[in-house]
């Protein structure tokens, strides 16, 4: 297989799966480092291609295109997952290291995820996994079980395939038959509906060689089963924040991650007090870590290139006594990028994230952040400046 080779690239060529926002990002890490970033963006592909000069357009379900594209680069890794894993097996054997590896991609299925950290030990939420498409008697008569001994409503998740809260319902178990009799997809984790108190996430960055980093814990907010806002500190103590740490390490140890690692932890009460469930895990960087960008000395995307170089990690603390994170999701019939100024006008301190996607409702296609003294006031500053952005709200002066 012969590739675009390294082109007229001096430095490290990383090669990016995917041309979302994410590779966007990780490009606008890697310029000042001097490295040079060549993404494979597929056809339909938006939020890489518009800024990243190497730009090479294919499939990452086409193997001759994957396998020629990593041909060129020093080191393989991903904006996504949907990768066939036989072929990136191939590609480590021809000598690009794919980074993460197999093994910590493997770990996006969400079945798999929750029996390995189970047996690892980690904390989990009570669970069952049920294939419907294979036995739908069997898994039917599990789910009814599972449903009779918690209790309460349920959640259904798809174990492959789901995000932004696509791929969960909430169910009564009065429903619970009915929906395993009609469902089609990837086998399904269920859970009980659990009582959280609030849900944090920890990203970790873990080097090859095995230097591991950890950043604040932070908080993340969901509205319809879609991360909403990010706030860093978290409301948890201190001993919660250091125990929240301690699980997302063991972790990436778990995984075998390599590059950055988004564990999202369910914050629940149980009879000693709160205490961390791991909810799921993302072997990437991740939109909950978006506002360590200007908020923690280290971001995500200059961290994951580092880690997936082998490279010396930098420090993670924060550089703010409060930062906000707010996502700007798409509403029908606004851009976002006719209403930066109208948002700057009124909120001059907002770090503007856009990244080059066509507004759908309920679509990621940007993000704010904002640092300051006060989480409160921080807080409705983000929420404010994403919403004259999305165009949720319209600006005083318009
Ligand atoms: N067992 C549960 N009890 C209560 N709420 C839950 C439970 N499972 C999921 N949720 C809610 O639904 C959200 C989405 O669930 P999950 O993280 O599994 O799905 P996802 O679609 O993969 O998420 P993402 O938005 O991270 O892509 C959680 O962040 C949480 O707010
Ligand atoms: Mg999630």
């Amino acid at each position: 297989v012969t590739g675009p080779g390294r082109g007229d690239a001096t430095g490290p060529v990383v090669g990016v799966v995917g041309g979302g926002q994410l590779a966007r990002m990780l490009a606008e890490a890697a310029s000042p480092l001097g490295v040079h970033l060549r993404v494979l963006a597929g056809p339909g592909d938006e939020g890489a291609p518009e800024v990243v000069a190497d730009t090479v357009t294919g499939a990452a379900d086409d193997e001759a295109a994957l396998r020629s594209f990593a041909a060129g680069v020093d080191v393989l890794t991903f904006d996504h997952e949907n990768v066939d894993h036989g072929v990136l097996r191939r590609i480590e054997s021809a000598g690009t290291p794919v980074r993460p590896g197999v093994a910590t991609l493997e770990f996006s299925d969400k079945a798999h995820q929750r029996r390995a950290f189970d047996a690892a030990g980690l904390p989990v939420p009570p669970y069952s996994v049920v294939d419907p498409v294979a036995d739908r008697a069997a898994a039917t008569v599990t789910a009814v079980a599972f449903a009779d001994a918690h209790g309460g409503g349920l959640v259904a998740k798809a174990s492959r395939g789901g995000y932004d809260g696509r791929g969960v319902w909430m169910l009564s178990s009065s429903e619970v038959a009915d929906f395993v009799a009609d469902y089609d997809g990837a086998p399904l984790v269920l859970e009980p509906r659990l009582d959280l108190r609030c849900e944090v996430a920890v990203l970790v960055a873990r080097r090859p060689s095995g230097e591991v980093r950890t950043w604040p814990v932070l908080e993340t907010v969901q509205v319809d089963g879609m991360c909403d806002e990010v706030l860093l500190p978290a409301p948890v103590e201190p001993a919660l924040a250091e125990r929240a740490g301690e699980v997302a390490g063991r972790v990436a140890e778990v995984t075998g991650a390599v590059g950055v690692l988004a564990v999202e932890l369910f914050v629940v009460v149980d009879g000693d007090g709160p205490t961390v469930l791991v909810n799921e895990i993302a072997p990437r960087v991740h939109n909950s870590g978006h506002l360590t960008i200007e908020g923690c000395r280290t971001s995500q995307f200059e961290q994951h290139l580092r880690a997936v170089l082998d490279w010396p990690l930098g420090p993670t603390d924060a550089t703010a006594p409060a930062a906000v994170m707010a996502n700007v999701v798409g509403v029908a019939g606004v851009d976002p990028r006719r209403r930066q100024e109208l948002a700057l006008a009124e909120v001059p301190e907002a770090h503007v994230h856009l990244y080059g996607k066509t507004p759908r409702p309920a679509r990621k296609i940007g993000h704010v952040t904002v640092l300051g003294d006060d989480l409160p006031a921080v807080r409705r500053r983000a929420g404010l400046a994403a919403d004259l952005l999305s165009g949720a709200v319209e600006g005083s002066g318009a």
